[in-house]
């Protein structure tokens, strides 16, 4: 998509497609529309709607009741809280590296990139690991619309959200009887001036967690990987010194390939976006992987530079900033380093044989095939 990015930023960075879809490409007017939440609405569908926890949730609401949810979840969804989890997630890429110890051809995405971030969240909310697959196969059904399942069947983005809801239903009144150590039975608990979470919005930030938190952090991992395979002086470069030198690395990797390369937004009113008028009603869609390389921004943008210090879009901007974005990043350091400790290099030997997300939102690899060396 890069190219196109290019093309458009240059000759229509404000890009009217149908009547009333609007395209951005533009780094300062993508920041605008992603953080001007009064002009820029991140509404979607019927909140409040119990079988559409995704419409109620966080991501798809805006002030004054997205500031009232987001101090609440705040409360038990802390840095502190994802911090304590480093040892946890040490533990568990260790864990997935010895699976394929001695293995040098594989699928990074099967065996490293997709398990991780699931089994992360499935231990952060408490639900025993052997509803993983479901888990994986409704967040994944949610952000592509649909998901064939192994029967050939087709799981829509209604059966799974459904799907989802009976299912948190019932953990979420479990933890209510019996709370343990564990996310949800923390957002129960959580009060700020005498009010706390109801069913609905616990349910509809659940969700929401799976959703947004498990393939985007697949896709960080493998587009680092493939990064490394591109350029192969990282690898000893970063070796040498991980704890200094990935964080760096990490954040270039989410510049330069973001793993969402677009987020949508409805006008509230007719507005002006860098002297352009925009009808109320409009649906925008605001590409950050563009903005990610807008000349205007930063210096030889289409060049990976891992010492770069500038600052990116691809946890958004503002109100809806990522709440996972600490997540993201320590479970991708973590991960990355194990592999630096173990190995020497890594290569995809066939490109063509790896499969990239066939959609314009997610930017990353459904199956990555790595020739991995292992330290002599
Ligand atoms: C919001 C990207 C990982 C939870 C967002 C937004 C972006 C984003 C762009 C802003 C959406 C908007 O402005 O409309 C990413 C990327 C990730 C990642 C690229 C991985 C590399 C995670 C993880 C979690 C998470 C691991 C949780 C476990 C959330 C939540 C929101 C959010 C709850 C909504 C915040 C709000 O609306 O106030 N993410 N995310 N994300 N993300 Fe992430």
């Amino acid at each position: 998509p890069f190219p196109w990015y290019a093309h458009m930023r240059k000759h229509q960075p404000i890009w009217q497609e149908q009547a009333s879809t609007w395209h951005v490409f533009r780094h300062d007017d993508v920041l605008r529309v992603l953080s001007d939440y009064e002009h820029f609405s991140s509404q979607r569908g019927e909140a409040n709607d119990p079988n559409r926890p995704i419409s109620s949730s966080l991501i798809s609401m805006d002030p004054p009741r997205h500031r009232q949810l987001r101090t609440l979840v705040s409360q038990a969804f802390t840095p502190r809280a994802i911090a304590n989890l480093t040892a946890r997630i040490e533990e568990i890429s260790n864990s997935l590296l010895d699976d394929f110890q001695g293995q040098t051809h594989l699928d990074i995405v099967e065996s490293l990139t997709y398990p991780l971030p699931v089994i992360v969240i499935a231990e952060l909310l408490g639900v025993p690991s052997d509803e993983r697959d479901r888990f994986k196969m409704w967040s994944d059904a949610v952000i592509a619309g649909s998901r064939q399942l192994a029967s050939g069947e087709v799981l829509s983005f209604e059966d799974a959200q459904m799907e989802m809801v009976q299912y948190f239903s019932q953990l979420v009144a479990e933890r209510k009887k019996t709370p343990k150590a564990d996310l949800i039975s923390d957002l129960l608990r959580v009060k700020v001036d005498g009010e706390s979470l109801s069913m609905a919005e616990i349910l509809g930030f659940c969700v929401l967690l799976l959703v947004a938190g498990n393939e985007t952090t697949t896709n960080l991992l493998s587009n680092a990987l493939y990064t490394l395979h591109e350029i192969p002086s990282l690898w000893p470069y970063l070796a040498e010194q991980p704890d200094e030198r990935l964080a760096a690395f990490v954040e270039e990797v989410l510049r330069f390939r973001a793993p969402i390369q677009h987020m949508y937004r409805t006008t509230t009113c007719d507005v002006e976006l860098s002297g352009v008028p925009v009808p109320a009603g409009s649906r925008m869609v605001a590409w950050i992987g563009s903005a990610n390389r807008d000349e205007a921004v930063y210096e030889q943008p289409e060049t990976f530079q891992v010492n770069r210090k500038s600052r990116h879009l691809a946890f958004g901007h503002g109100i809806h900033f990522c709440l996972g974005a600490p997540l993201a990043r320590l479970e991708a350091e973590l991960a990355l380093k194990q592999l630096l400790r173990r190995y020497t290099s890594i290569a995809i030997p066939d490109v063509d044989a790896s499969e990239p997300v066939p959609t314009s939102l997610v930017y990353g690899f459904h199956k990555m095939e790595v020739q991995l060396t292992p330290l002599p």
